[in-house]
């Protein structure tokens, strides 16, 4: 079925072929993928975001307004200014960033750049007592298998406060071994955290399932 006869919107052949790809493999093209010409950038850098997810992200932190924003998977560095510009929009917040390749990124006042494994405890622990005390939303985007991000979930998930959002970027994809899975067992195992599902605002999306907001604990627990 062609896109533009569901919605009365006129696009153009690229925009219904990225649409139908989108709903075929359930997946935006990896940035890599994308003809340079359809790559988004954020204030020039590259950013490896679906463009309508990073209006969610700025809905999200603009409501919540997190102390900190914690993301594995630098990448070139285009999320982690687009993060730092949205709290610098509110003259709030401060921005982690951690890869383990070195890249040159842009710089950002409000950004701190870790470099290693995000799974490591010498980068977990770090991040942990700069955050300490603070409100914190999470978001995941390094290596996107079940193992490490479950060993994220385990060592991230702890931090975020509540009513605050941990994003599991490329988590819709069910193949054994990918994220998906690693989110499942999380919610299983931790009735404090719900699955929230902001992206059907915009109706295409990659992080659909990966919305999670720590629930917020009354004095009654209910
Ligand atoms: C999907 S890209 C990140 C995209 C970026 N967040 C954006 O939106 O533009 C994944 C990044 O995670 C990094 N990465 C992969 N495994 C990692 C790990 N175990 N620890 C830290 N970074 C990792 C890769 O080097 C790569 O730059």
């Amino acid at each position: 079925m062609r896109l533009s006869s569901l919605f009365n919107y006129h696009l153009t052949p690229e925009v219904e072929h990225g649409f139908s790809r989108h709903l075929t493999h359930g997946k935006w093209v990896p940035n890599g993928d994308l003809p340079e010409m359809n790559r988004p950038l954020w204030r020039g850098t590259p950013v490896g975001k679906f463009p309508a997810d990073l209006i969610l992200y700025h809905q999200v932190i603009y409501r919540n307004r997190p102390d900190w924003i914690i993301e594995t998977g630098s990448a070139q560095g285009g999320s982690s200014l687009f993060y730092g510009d949205m709290c610098d929009l509110m003259g709030h917040g401060q921005v982690i960033t951690i890869d383990r390749h070195v890249e040159d990124r842009p710089t950002h006042s409000r950004v701190r750049q870790f470099i290693g494994n995000s799974a490591h405890p010498v980068i977990v622990n770090a991040v942990t007592e700069l955050v300490r005390g603070c409100s914190v939303m999470v978001t995941l985007d390094s290596d996107h298998r079940e193992s490490h991000v479950g060993k994220e979930l385990s060592a991230y998930a702890p931090l975020v406060s509540d009513g605050q959002y941990l994003v599991v970027e490329d988590s819709q994809d069910p193949r054994p071994g990918r994220a998906y899975h690693a989110v499942e067992m999380f919610l299983v195992n931790n009735p404090e955290w719900e699955r929230v599902p902001v992206e059907r605002q915009f109706l295409l999306c990659v992080t659909r399932l990966g919305w999670l907001r720590r629930k917020v604990q009354t004095r009654f627990g209910i």
